[in-house]
Order: structure tokens, then sequence, then C-alpha cells
């Protein structure tokens, strides 16, 4: 009987202590974990980007790369110098039907500052409700991308303000023809004197203020800016860690870079869907170069928690379902990887730079956390009145 209680008592013994040391163990760790964060915390909040931990870029990625921070002044080019009263035509003119051949839709329609300046839909409705092919993307920092649109086919803000006027599934117009419009309406005369000296519409005007106006849309600081600004404690630990993980483990920082969050090149991410009924060759309708099947222009995250569903097709209704598939390194469906065009074989050849990442649950809800630190308050706007 002794020698039965003396077991259960070295047994009992035996679990305190594991049990003890496992605790320890799991304090310990939480203990060291928050002293990462708070570290981390520290040298991002210092206001001294040379004081981060170094970012993990891709050696493929490394001649774009530029550290992430905040957005530069807007440039505005030398043969379209800002004026108040130039934008403020621009403006007119972008919640302007009249511009569309229906005389019903507006840049606005598509780019509603209510919606982030997007539309909210996975793709557009325009002329006649015709469903167009891509997703409409925000205007908001568009003055900081090189080139315009998903594949980059414009190359100022002044070209592509003619092309949606243009687009028969879009405004169905013809620039002349509405330029034409806005000269006879009374209206406008003063606006166009105020904007450039004389009342005389022509289509470059009309380019040259509405660029203007789009280069005047622009995200103030987001909580972002504030934390590595100094503002230590704009940022939740689960903020802090999502940072880190964008610009190291899940190598977002790659392509995702610079102020504008955007290294403004051209990139295969497999979501070009080629063979497939929705395949959309990218950048290759621009350049007829067999390697840009499928590459689209690196988007912006900025303000991005408002421009969804996502990507060129807007087949992403969720960040979280973004984040899942860079996760899995960003599988292709296998029956769509290459097409015929015009005769020739096109093959989609998704980028070295996405793979595996094998981050975990809380790492991902970690980097949506910080996404979301990269959008602002939906500043409301007056639409101006329609000039008669
Ligand atoms: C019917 C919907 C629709 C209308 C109307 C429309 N857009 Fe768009 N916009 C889109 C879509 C869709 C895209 C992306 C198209 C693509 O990549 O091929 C886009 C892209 C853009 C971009 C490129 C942004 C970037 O970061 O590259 C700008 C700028 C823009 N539109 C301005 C305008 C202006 C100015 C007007 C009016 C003259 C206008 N849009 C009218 C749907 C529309
Ligand atoms: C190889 C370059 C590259 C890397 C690395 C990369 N992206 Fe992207 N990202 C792109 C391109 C290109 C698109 C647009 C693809 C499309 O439209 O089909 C995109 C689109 C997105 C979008 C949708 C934006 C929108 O407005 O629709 C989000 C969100 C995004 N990326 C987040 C991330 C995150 C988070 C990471 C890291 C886990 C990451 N990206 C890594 C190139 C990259």
């Amino acid at each position: 009987m002794k020698n039965i209680l003396s077991w259960v008592l070295v047994v009992l013994i035996m679990v305190f202590l594991l049990n003890n040391c496992f605790s320890s163990k799991v304090q310990k760790d939480i203990t060291q974990k928050a002293s990462f964060i708070a570290e981390l915390r520290k040298l991002y909040a210092s206001g001294d980007t040379s004081k981060w931990p170094k970012p993990l870029v891709d050696p493929e990625a490394k001649p774009y790369f530029s550290e992430i921070g905040h957005l530069p002044e807007v440039q505005f080019p030398a043969d379209n110098p800002y004026s108040s009263e130039k934008a403020l035509l621009g403006k007119t003119l972008f919640f302007d039907p009249r511009l569309s051949g229906s005389n019903q839709i507006a840049c606005a329609s598509c780019h509603d500052p209510e919606l982030g300046w997007t539309d909210n839909r996975a793709l557009s409705y325009g002329h006649d409700r015709q469903l167009g092919t891509r997703n409409s993307m925000t205007i908001l920092n568009a003055a900081y991308a090189t080139s315009l649109f998903w594949d980059g086919r414009a190359g100022s803000l002044e070209e592509q303000s003619h092309m949606p006027i243009q687009d028969q599934r879009e405004m169905n117009g013809h620039i002349e023809i509405a330029a034409g419009k806005i000269a006879k309406i009374k209206g406008y005369e003063s606006l166009f004197e105020k904007a450039f000296g004389s009342k005389t519409v022509t289509k470059e005007r009309i380019a040259q203020a509405i660029a203007t106006f789009e280069r005047t849309v622009k995200s103030p600081p987001t909580k972002f800016d504030e934390f590595i600004d100094g503002k230590i404690d704009r940022y939740s630990d689960d903020e802090v860690m999502g940072l880190h993980i964008f610009r190291t483990k899940a190598n977002c920082i790659s392509c995702h870079n610079s102020g504008y969050f955007s290294d403004s090149r051209f990139e295969n991410i497999g979501t070009s869907l080629l063979g497939s009924p929705q395949e959309d060759l990218g950048r290759y309708l621009v350049t007829k170069n067999p390697e840009d099947a499928g590459k689209f222009r690196v988007p912006s995250l900025r303000e991005v928690t408002k421009t969804g569903p996502w990507m060129h097709n807007g087949s992403m209704v969720s960040l979280a379902e973004v984040i899942q598939l860079y996760n899995k390194g960003n599988p292709e469906p296998s029956p769509y990887r290459s097409t015929v065009h015009d005769g020739i074989t096109l093959t989609s050849h998704k980028s070295e730079i996405v793979r595996l990442l094998e981050l975990t649950d809380e790492e991902m809800r970690q980097l949506e956390a910080f996404l979301g630190t990269l959008s602002t308050k939906t500043q409301r706007l007056i639409p101006p009145p329609i000039p008669q």
C-alpha cells in the first residue's frame, strides 16, 4: 500500500513539473513574440527607413525595387501645368454624361468617388448596359501610374481620357462629336475661358482638363503613413506583423513597392486564363511580344480595400481570397495556360517571383490587417453643377 502511494506521489510530482515546464515555455514564447513585435514597432515607426529590417526582394526584382513609403508630390507635366480653373473644368467634364454617345454615361459612372472611384463591380456596365471585359480601376493616385490601364496601353492621362469616350462598350461616342456638343453648351464658355484663356473647345483641351483634375485625386495620408512617421501607437500588433510579412516572408514587396505600392511593371501572376472563354492576353495586346501574354500592370495597393472586387477581371471577391491565392503560389488552372491567337500559340509564363509561401492562418490575417492600413476614409465629394 505504502509503495503504491509513493508511486502515485512520484507520478503527480512529474505531471506537475512537466506542466510547469510546458507553461513556462509557452509563457517564454509569448514574451519573446511580444518583444519581437515591440522591436519591429520601434524600427518601423522610427521615421527613418534606413533603420527598417532589410526587405526580402527577389534577385530578378531588385533592379526595379524602391522601398515603400510616402507618396511624393504629384508632378504636373510641363505641357499641361496645374491651375485650379483647369482642374474645375476637368472635374465638371468628368461628371458630365454628355461626353457619351447616349448623353447618359459619365466618367464618374464607372469611377464613382463614393465607391473608391471605381464602380465596385467585377466588370463595368457601359453603353446600352453592355458588360465590359475588365474591372474598372480607381482614379485615386492614377497620377503616379507611368502607364494607364491594366495593360498599360495609354502613356498619359491626357492620352487615356479619349479612349473611354470612343469605346463602343463604354461611352460609345466620338471625341470630335463630344467636343462639338460641349462647344454648344453656353455654361461651358466661361469655364474654358478661365482655364485656357479663350472659350474655344478642342479635344486636346478636354483631355488636358480631365487629366489635370485626375491628378488632383490623391489619397490623404493613411494610417501606414502616420505610423512610419513616428506615430508608434497607430498600428495594432497584427498590423506591425503584417507590414513585416509583406516586406519579407510573403514577398509582396518584390512587385508592390515604392510609395505607390507598385513598381509599375507588367507581371504574370497566373490570372490570364488563356484558352478559356474569359482569357485576357494582357500586355501582349499592346506589345505583341509572346513573353507578355498574361502580364498585367502591377496595381497600386493604396486604397485597396475600396477597389474590390480585385484583379483585372474582378474575379476575387475578398482580400482574404487574394492572399490565399498568393499563399498557394498562384496555381494556374492547367487547361488554361495556352491559347492560339491570330495563328500564334501563346503560353502563359507565370513569374518566378510568385511561389508557395506557406504562411500560417495568423500570418495571412496579419497581412490582410496591414493592407487595411493603406486605405483612407471616403471623402465626401459634391459633383459640380452640370453647365447648361
Ligand atoms: C463603362 C465604364 C467606364 C467609363 C464610362 C469610364 N471608364 Fe475609365 N476605366 C474603366 C475600366 C473597365 C478601366 C480598365 C480598362 C482596361 O484596363 O482595359 C478603366 C481605366 C481607367 C483609367 C486607368 C487608371 C489606371 O490606373 O491605369 C483611367 C485614368 C480612367 N479609366 C479614366 C476615365 C475617364 C477620364 C473617363 C471618362 C472620359 C472614364 N474613365 C470612363 C471603366 C470606365
Ligand atoms: C510578381 C509580382 C507580384 C507579387 C510578388 C505580388 N503581386 Fe499582387 N499583383 C501583381 C499583379 C501583376 C496584379 C494584377 C493581376 C491581375 O489583374 O490579373 C496584382 C494584383 C494584386 C491585388 C489586386 C489589386 C486590385 O486592385 O485589383 C492585390 C490585393 C495584391 N496583388 C496583393 C498582393 C499581396 C498581398 C502580395 C504578397 C502576398 C502580392 N500581391 C504579391 C503582381 C504581384
